[in-house]
């Protein structure tokens, strides 16, 4: 074998490697590489039985939305950004995104429930607080922390419409656009991610892991829930 052929292999399995360990997304084609348990993971407080794998790192994360803040910024440069966040998944998101943005920007919550105590949506939204101020002629931008089946979306997207808001735009940090059961999209996307249930940077599970500054995947350990049970 030439000395070329060797070296081109010799690169090509290591670029192989690094890539199999490597989620692809899609839209806006974020790599998103496995990584080792950090330590916010400890820190987090592991049940026995569950465990978490990074999926996206903080430092990626906060170097995400300083683009998306740019984005939405450049799509209004002039106007009083009003968002309004999803709780409570959306706390870390929408207060780091509102100190990227500059200008004029305000915020409000809203909460509805979608998810029980498990893993997987009932299919159904109710809403649990609705905002405090009037919508109508603002700049709003939805802050969500993940789109998922877009059941939660739809519904708060026609509730918003027929507030007569300026503009209604949708940010949302994960996107698992292979869950999606309605059509729905968000404007601004963090990450598109695969079906995968993850924890971190406000989500939770079951109230838990919402403190972990990683976004994580959460696995569960069968042999423990078969000898729970
Ligand atoms: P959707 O209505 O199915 O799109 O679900 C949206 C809501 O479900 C999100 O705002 C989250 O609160 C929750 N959710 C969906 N997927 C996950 C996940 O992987 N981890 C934690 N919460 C999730």
């Amino acid at each position: 074998m030439g000395k070329l052929t060797h070296r081109f292999k010799e690169k090509f399995a290591e670029k192989r490697t690094k890539f199999s360990s490597t989620i692809l997304s899609m839209r806006g084609a974020k790599r998103v590489p496995k990584q080792p348990k950090s330590r916010s993971v400890v820190r987090a407080g592991l049940r026995s039985g569950e465990s978490v794998r990074v999926l996206i790192p903080h430092a990626r994360v906060s170097a995400r939305l300083r683009q998306l803040a740019r984005e939405i910024r450049r799509d209004f440069p002039k106007d009083r950004l009003h968002l309004i966040g999803v709780l409570k998944g959306c706390v870390f998101f929408l207060a780091d995104l509102a100190r990227e943005l500059g200008g004029e920007v305000s915020f409000d919550f809203m909460a509805v429930s979608s998810y029980g105590k498990g893993t997987a949506s009932t299919g159904e939204v109710k809403l649990i607080k609705d905002l405090d101020v009037s919508i109508e002629g603002k700049t709003i931008i939805v802050v969500e922390d993940i789109l998922d089946t877009g059941l939660t979306l739809k519904y708060l997207l026609r509730l918003f419409e027929q507030r007569k808001p300026k503009d209604l735009r949708v940010v949302v940090l994960l996107d698992k656009v292979d869950r999606r059961i309605v059509d729905v999209r968000a404007d601004y996307i963090g990450f598109t991610i695969p079906n995968e249930f993850v924890v971190g940077y406000g989500l939770d599970f079951d109230e838990r892991y919402r403190n972990l500054g990683d976004v994580c995947v959460l696995q569960f350990d069968s042999r423990a829930t078969e000898k729970s049970e």
